[in-house]
């Protein structure tokens, strides 16, 4: 006769590894640690204080006189108002509650109401490093809030000078990794954008090809004909970026393809922000021509052509990820999605050997 199991009493106990699961999904629904992630285009950063909520964690940013931007958490250390809704003092914020002053390193440097507070003079704030580099505001979200940032690498489209560009942002209320489906799907162009200018010209069904690159992958389609039609690269240079490149008519003005530089930050896990930098390599009266064109014609054309993913993309079920048939052209989507489960999961693990895992804030019973 068989011993019946053991009555299992109160709740099992968690496990490490469960903290680790938890750890590890909460970092890819909102976006991977020890990488440089855009959070602003530079223009929406002032004198005034701005609060922003990026990778699910809040920022504040400011200019100081120099024109430098800086990045703080947004809390303050007394009793946690927002730093955002404070003044700038420079390279120092102050809460507008109680007047609390933090320097850009997250350390006190004035108590007003009690000078001789011991608060004065520790660090009481994460500090994120900041560059600003083509017109937008990158911050360094590391794992480990005290190690050194990697140097930022963009695409050469974002670098040189022999490329115009210009950013659009848009919000979009979907989680961050349906934004990067998108980018990483270039066969969804001839189907949502059939009347697009450019990406209605794409086959319908094209022979793809995937390949790994120095710093990451690339998928391209061709004709049936053996013509290229368009192409999608993914990069991963301490920051990740995905370059598509599309042919132009030539009414669309001078210049070889139009390319876009994309980025997409997680907000929470529940919403992004996308930055898309529409280049073309053209210099000289073609480059003024072509920023002529773009301003009065095309702008206009690609936010209607964003609009599309926008519907699509903000109306996807939340799990639908879980319950899906992907086909061949699905093939880039996949590789970049089990690159970053991978990297989320050595991140988690990093943390809990740290003895940094995030443990979700506890309610009051
Ligand atoms: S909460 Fe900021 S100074 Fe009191
Ligand atoms: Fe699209």
């Amino acid at each position: 006769m068989s011993t019946p199991p053991a009555p299992v009493r109160g709740r099992p106990r968690a496990h490490r590894c469960d903290g680790v699961a938890a750890d590890a999904r909460r970092i890819l629904d909102t976006g991977l640690r020890d990488l440089w992630h855009p959070v602003a285009p530079s223009r929406q950063v002032e004198r005034e204080p701005v609060g922003l909520s990026r990778l699910g964690e809040p920022l504040v940013l400011w200019r100081d006189a120099g024109g430098r931007v800086h990045a703080l958490e947004d809390r303050c250390p007394h009793r946690g108002a927002r730093l955002s809704l404070g003044w700038n003092l420079g390279e120092r914020l102050a809460c507008r509650y109680h007047g609390v002053e933090v320097d850009r390193r997250g350390i006190v440097t004035a108590v007003p109401a009690e000078p001789d507070c011991p608060m004065r003079g520790t660090r009481q704030l994460r500090s994120y490093p900041v560059r600003e580099a083509a017109g937008a505001v990158f911050v360094w979200f590391g794992l480990d809030p005290d190690a050194p940032p990697a140097p930022l690498r963009l695409p050469e489209e974002l670098t040189s000078d022999a490329h115009a560009r210009f950013l659009c942002v848009a919000n979009w209320r979907t989680g961050y990794r349906y934004a990067l489906d998108n980018f990483m799907d270039p066969a969804h162009g001839a189907f949502l954008h059939a009347v697009s200018h450019a990406l209605g010209q794409g086959a319908r069904r094209a022979d793809t090809t995937l390949r790994a690159t120095p710093t990451g992958l690339r998928f391209d389609r061709h004709h049936g004909h053996g013509g290229h039609f368009d192409w999608v690269e993914f990069g991963d240079t301490h920051c990740l970026w995905v370059r598509l490149g599309l042919p132009y008519k030539r009414r669309y003005g001078p210049g070889g393809d139009f390319g876009i530089v994309g980025f997409v930050t997680g907000i929470d896990p529940q919403h992004c922000q996308a930055y898309f930098w529409r280049t073309r390599k053209v210099q000289g009266w073609q480059r003024d021509v072509w920023r002529f064109l773009y301003r009065n014609r095309l702008e206009a054309l690609h936010w209607a052509v964003l609009e599309q993913d926008r519907l699509v993309l903000e109306n996807m079920p939340e799990h639908a990820r879980e319950r899906e048939f992907p086909c061949r052209s699905d093939g880039a989507l996949l590789r970049v999605r089990r690159l970053l489960l991978r990297r989320a999961r050595t991140q988690a693990c990093a943390r809990a050997r740290q003895g940094m895992l995030q443990t979700p804030p506890a309610t009051l019973a």
